[in-house]
């Protein structure tokens, strides 16, 4: 039987691997996506996820959510803060390339996104849910903070909760967080605390389990849409990785959120994954960071926290999807 499984999205170059792989795996039933801002503004993440369902023929419904955070940007501070950021250009052939574009390559679409707001669906579509759902946020966690704050009983019909997020050893937006975490930590904390299963796939699992430009070869050899889409996503990051953010594997990229939906169709894809309490720094310096206590004395256990990953099964996991494809879109390479 697949799971029924829920994504919460910021689409998004490696959001839109998730979304492939949950569309095609025989395990999952992807019931909705829900949309936030993070990688792009909310608009621009809700078209993403919705041409993406449309280049892939399926009729999967979309909530709009949160375009900021909880509390976080109500202080100028941190507007002005992040503006100023140093971040790497990155130019190929004259231009520059980014992690994640503003829109995908694929066609526009036409569709629109559901009528009620993603928090308002969670609370909705869970407390009327005949079995329990997966949860799969890997954006900022602001739409399913919002709903465990309004309604916590949800938690009695969610199977597990696997966050894209956080980091112990690794940290990518500032030196002590990661970007899904930085930018909502108060609804993160929410969510860490709520009382369901919660597995963290932080920085420190999803930069073992990376993909490399063979295996971009590998899914190329496939040839449907998902497989040409998911590679040249893949390159893009791959690029960007090299310019700015090398990892231990030589042109290779972290394609976090995808790893996500690979543990949801085979746990054992995470391969060091510890029974921790893990919180999350609400201010000043920490803030959003991920707190594990090494403790022997420890708070009480919340959550697993993985620290390793089998990129060789991912990969694999990665081609079962992108062989099930069927549609006949084109990326529409610049
Ligand atoms: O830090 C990695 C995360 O930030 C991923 O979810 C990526 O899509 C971005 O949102
Ligand atoms: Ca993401």
């Amino acid at each position: 039987m697949p799971r029924k499984v829920i994504l919460d999205v910021d689409t998004g170059s490696d959001d839109a691997v998730a979304l492939c792989e949950a569309v095609l795996s025989p395990d999952i039933e992807l019931v909705a996506a829900c949309t936030v801002w993070g990688n792009q503004p909310v608009e621009n993440t809700t078209d993403n996820t919705l041409r993406l369902f449309d280049a892939l023929g399926v009729d999967v419904p979309v909530y709009k959510g949160a375009n900021t955070a909880m509390t976080k940007y109500l202080c100028h501070d941190y507007v002005e803060f992040n503006a100023n950021k140093i971040r790497p250009k990155a130019m190929k052939d004259g231009k520059e390339v980014h992690m994640h574009s503003a829109h995908l390559p694929i066609a526009p679409t036409d569709r629109k996104p559901e009528d009620m707001p993603a928090a308002c669906f969670y609370v909705d579509y869970l407390r009327h849910a005949t079995e329990k759902v997966t949860l799969i946020p890997v954006g900022p966690l602001t739409n399913l903070g919002l709903a465990l704050r309004i309604a916590p009983d949800i938690i009695e019909n969610i199977e597990e909760i696997v966050i894209m997020g956080g980091g112990s050893k690794v940290t990518n937006a500032d030196p002590w967080s990661e970007a899904n975490i930085m930018h909502d930590p108060e609804a993160a904390q929410i969510v860490a605390e709520c009382g369901a299963r919660v597995v963290w796939v932080p920085l420190d699992a999803t930069h073992k389990a990376v993909i490399t430009l063979d295996d971009c070869k590998r899914f190329r050899e496939i040839g449907t849409f998902a497989a040409n889409f998911c590679a040249y996503e893949c390159e893009q990051r791959i690029f960007m990785h090299d310019v700015g953010q090398p990892l231990d594997i030589p042109h290779s990229a972290a394609v976090h959120d995808a790893l996500c939906v690979a543990y949801v169709i085979d746990p054992t894809v995470l391969t060091d994954l510890r029974h921790v309490h893990v919180e999350v720094g609400l201010s000043g310096y920490g803030e959003g960071q991920t707190i594990i206590d090494q403790r022997a004395y420890t708070r009480p256990k919340n959550g697993w926290f993985a620290y390793d990953g089998d990129r060789f099964k991912f990969v694999d996991i990665l081609c079962d999807c992108f062989k099930r494809d069927k549609s006949t879109a084109k990326v529409i390479e610049e």
